[in-house]
């Protein structure tokens, strides 16, 4: 018997949620939902923390990251540290389909996308190249002068408490077909300003994204480094399983990350999903909300998530992009 079709996504997935709703009434699957629901995203040159016109790493070059999960048979692909192609969820569709692998990274990312005939672009718009020069002139540093210590920095660069927070957006996308099954995707360009080859969550599976048609699916935004240490989506998947509701699984999931021991300044936040079609968010940050739209709805609607502080410095900044 077919079930309610549902999409739920991170606020900046609005350009995107109305054709992956789509997918979904024709009768496709939550994978092909997905899909068509982030790559408006990595298309929109507005979006600075996906795909073109994400903000670029600390020497300037744009990466991406993202990952696709199959809640049928955990399948999963992933691609990290992509340069010059903007799809990163279809080529990360295209290692779990079509590699013996889960994660390509670096060169091999680019090359498999070369392979199955994407198109290179330059993802560094001049908006984007703007912010990220503006950003290093404040502390001195003009045409990547660096001097030896990159990774100084990029600790400095991040934690420079006299400017705002560096954004870190994503887009997570999560939906349920009408045969009930589960998909979650994941797309950005990560932490700007970060360390050259740096991979956060987005393509990490368990930490940034997790999809099991038994209990349901969740995924994160925000400072990566958070969930990665908390195998945070894989735990709230977890908690469903062990028989927590999906506002329990959520805030206990968030709270587990107050055992971090984090210097450095980011919101985190989480979308999910259950197997009956229930959705749910949290986020560190007050006021920030994520969208939801069913297979019966004409357009979506937006909803606050849960505030659950994970640290006093996350407390109540809303202002971050993630
Ligand atoms: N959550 C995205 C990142 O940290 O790269």
């Amino acid at each position: 018997m077919a079930v309610k079709g549902i999409v739920v996504a991170s606020t900046n997935g609005a350009v995107g949620i109305q054709a992956a709703i789509e997918v979904i009434r024709a009768g496709g699957s939550a994978l092909d939902a997905v899909v068509a629901g982030i790559e408006p995203v990595e298309a929109n040159p507005d979006d600075n923390s996906v795909g073109l016109a994400g903000l670029p790493n600390l020497v300037g070059d744009v990466e991406l990251d993202a990952s696709i999960m199959d809640g049928r048979g955990l399948r999963a692909g992933a691609v990290g540290a992509l340069r010059h192609y903007r799809d990163a969820i279809a080529l990360s569709r295209v290692v779990m389909e079509d590699l013996p692998h889960s994660l390509i990274a670096g060169a091999g990312a680019e090359r498999l996308a070369r392979e199955v005939g994407m198109t290179e672009m330059n993802l560094l718009t001049p908006a984007s190249d703007d912010q990220w020069r503006q950003r290093l002139l404040r502390r001195g540093i003009r045409d990547g002068a660096f001097g030896p210590d990159l990774r100084g920095w990029a600790r400095r660069v991040t934690r420079d408490p006299e400017l705002p927070p560096p954004p870190h957006g994503t887009v997570n996308v999560i939906a349920r077909d009408r045969d009930g099954n589960l998909a979650s995707g994941v797309s950005t360009s990560g932490w700007a300003w970060k360390y050259p080859g740096r991979l956060g969550d987005s393509p990490i599976i368990g930490a940034g994204n997790y999809a099991d048609n038994r209990w349901g699916a969740a995924a994160c935004t925000g400072r990566g480094e958070k969930a990665m240490r908390c195998c945070t989506a894989h735990s709230v998947v977890t908690f469903l399983r062990f028989g927590m509701g999906l506002t329990e699984a959520l805030t206990t999931a968030m709270e587990d990350m107050r055992a971090l021991d984090d210097p450095y300044r980011g919101q985190i936040n989480i979308v999910a999903l259950d197997r009956d079609g229930h959705h749910g968010a949290a986020s560190s940050a007050v006021g920030k909300t994520y969208i939801v739209q069913d297979d019966e709805m004409s357009s979506h609607e937006e909803l606050v998530r849960l505030h659950i502080p994970v640290t006093a410095e996350t407390d109540g900044r809303s202002a971050d992009k993630a």
